[in-house]
């Protein structure tokens, strides 16, 4: 994605195309299941779901490590709308926002661009930031469950891989145990809907109140 991300203006055009026009109907699905009001679109790019968020009566904040890409974010947001932008990045979030801050934390493709560490750390800090029974919603690439599924995943993606890796030096990478971790920081899944290949999965988790140190 960083390709994309290296020219905001036209990350919206990239996106779509790079997802075959599904992306819109991400957005969609995630904007009906958040319950909000507060929410936070952690990983907002160009602000495509907050503006759907806001459009459905929620207060959105949305949260990039890009000035770039909340500058256009900032320039496609309606006169009026209920949305706020904060540069900061998915590690320093408990700097900016106090404890219980948020009923609804939704993020759509960018735990895919963090590492091991930093999603565990991102997702303490999201279970830090939502109010009891919060909501956790997560849609992004995954590593496909099956050996079959996981070469066919990698054959598909490998065109794209090699386009991006020429022109950026660097690749993309489907999350593995995304599930375990979101768990692991005090969240009980709810609802996970995949695509037909398992490689997009829409994560849907509620914060359980901290024991023993968990999540808290
Ligand atoms: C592939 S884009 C997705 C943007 C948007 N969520 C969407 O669905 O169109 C990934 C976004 O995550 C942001 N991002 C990457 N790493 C981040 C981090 N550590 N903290 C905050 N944002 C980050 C990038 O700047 C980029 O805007």
């Amino acid at each position: 994605m960083r390709i994309l991300e290296s020219a905001p203006e036209r990350y919206d055009f990239g996106i779509r195309l790079l997802s075959l026009g599904r992306i819109n109907s991400v957005y969609g699905r995630v904007s009906q299941l958040a319950r909000g009001p507060d929410t936070l679109d952690l990983g907002c790019g160009t602000g495509n779901l907050a503006r759907r968020l806001a459009a459905r009566g929620h207060r959105v904040t949305g949260v990039d490590l890009s000035p770039e890409m909340l500058d256009v974010a900032r320039l496609k947001a309606p006169p009026g709308a209920a949305l706020n932008w904060v540069q900061a990045g998915a590690v320093e979030l408990v700097d900016c926002f106090p404890p219980a801050s948020f009923d609804t934390i939704a993020s759509v493709l960018m735990f895919s661009e963090l590492s091991p560490a930093e999603r565990a750390e991102t997702l303490r800090q999201c279970h830090r930031l939502l109010r009891a029974g919060g909501q956790l919603l997560i849609a992004d690439e995954v590593r496909a469950g099956t050996f079959g599924r996981r070469a066919l995943q990698t054959m598909l993606r490998a065109p794209l891989a090699a386009i991006t890796y020429a022109l950026t030096q660097t690749s993309t990478h489907a999350v593995r145990g995304l599930e375990e971790e979101i768990a692991a920081a005090g969240f009980s899944l709810l609802r996970r809907e995949s695509n037909r290949l398992g490689d997009f999965t829409l994560l849907e988790a509620e914060r359980k109140e901290a024991r023993d140190g968990v999540g808290a």
